[in-house]
């Protein structure tokens, strides 16, 4: 069977920020949002591009929400018309470099709609343009992915969007863009990036090429993780940390997610809790659920990270979870997140309907009936 490996040409380590200056081109598009501009990030790449023998003309699309919506990625794709850009930089955590590969898109081809953006079909983008990503938080791995999440305005849905034509053409994966980040979003982050390597080491459609991706960052977040949440400020374990997200990013880009993102999914958008913070408290669960498909790849994960406990595999990797969790401040149920148990019981069956339904939930190794995500939703609750 022939599969692709799709990677940006990265750009990492502290200063790789410099390596803007060698892009050649005449003018540049900064998909970002507002709070990159406030932290002062947004000059400094300007300042690089600037510092472009090639004086590149920057204009900056600054709109990007948390969660983007369909209808603020439109007007980033007019402001693009309008500037008609040679690149296209998504700067940020997940959601304006997700929405720089839509609006890349939409851009190179006038003729399509997002719901076109979709895998085994063809796009020949590129021929107006080139994508570049820049990471500001360690987490989402989307500075090296093929997917996109846009909410649908009208609808009130996420869209998934997913192609090897919006793999950005470089990453640029500068830890020193993530200094800034307070702990909360550290830790948030952190637990997603955590999610992607273990998922992606037993995902449906693992292969041989994400597999050592998958494990090289697991081990990496365990060891550093607690290091970055004990002192926000040191730059060797937030290298690390930057590091180990984008290789869990390209582990699970070239694997996929599982049932803690298709939960995590549901619950994020329901309940409005934080991408990182619902598929990280689902975690531990979702790897009980799956021991019996999964075991083997659990016992593997356990001696890579030199895991010793006691009980089966997924019970051992489960505990050190737990233990992670509670040793970096990640909140383990949604009661910690505040969510009352009369709102809980309310938006019960749409989770549940919502989480079935998600695509991360087909790659799942153990497939679930809705009884069992129920089950599972209700774990979360109380967070045993
Ligand atoms: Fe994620």
């Amino acid at each position: 069977m022939s599969v692709p490996f799709r990677s940006p040409l990265i750009h990492f380590g502290r200063g790789s920020l410099k390596n803007l200056r060698y892009i050649r081109g005449k003018k540049a598009l900064i998909v970002t949002d507002k709070v990159i501009k406030e932290l002062g990030i947004l000059d400094k790449v300007t300042k690089q591009l600037n510092k472009s023998k090639h004086q590149m003309d920057v204009q900056v699309f600054d709109e990007i929400e948390p969660n983007p919506m369909d209808t603020t990625v439109l007007k980033g794709v007019e402001k693009a018309r309008q500037f008609e850009p040679d690149w296209i930089i998504g700067l940020g955590g997940g959601s304006a470099m997700d929405a720089a590969k839509v609006i890349y898109a939409l851009y190179e081809r006038p003729d399509i709609s997002m719901t076109d953006i979709i895998p085994l079909k063809a796009l020949h983008l590129g021929q107006k343009s080139k994508l570049l990503t820049i990471s500001t938080t360690s987490g989402t791995g989307a500075e090296v992915t093929w997917g996109a999440v846009i909410t649908s305005a009208e609808k009130g849905i996420k869209l998934s969007i997913g192609s090897n034509d919006i793999v950005p053409d470089i990453a640029i994966v500068d830890s020193s863009l993530a200094l800034s980040m307070p702990h909360s979003l550290t830790v948030a982050t952190g637990m997603d990036a955590l999610t992607h390597s273990i998922e992606g080491t037993v995902a449906t459609i693992r292969n041989d090429f994400s597999h050592g991706l998958c494990l090289q960052a697991t081990k990496m977040i365990f060891e550093w993780l607690p290091k970055v949440c004990e002192n926000l400020e040191d730059k060797i374990s937030r290298e690390k940390m930057h590091n180990a997200a984008c290789i869990a990013g390209l582990g699970f880009g070239n694997s996929q997610a599982g049932l803690a993102h298709g939960i995590g999914h549901a619950l994020g958008a329901l309940f409005h809790i934080p991408h990182g913070t619902a598929v990280g408290l689902m975690l531990p669960f979702i790897i009980e659920f799956n021991e019996p498909t999964s075991n083997d790849l659990f016992k593997e994960i356990n001696k890579f990270c030199e895991f010793n406990g006691e009980g089966t595999p997924a019970k051992i990797l489960a505990t050190e979870v737990r233990n992670f969790m509670k040793i970096i401040g990640a909140p383990m149920s949604l009661k910690e997140c505040n969510i009352t148990q009369d709102k809980f019981e309310e938006l019960l069956d749409r989770a549940v309907h919502v989480a079935y339904n998600d695509p991360s939930t087909r790659t799942n190794p153990r497939e679930p009936t809705n009884e069992d995500i129920l089950t599972l939703i209700k774990k979360s609750f109380a967070g045993q």
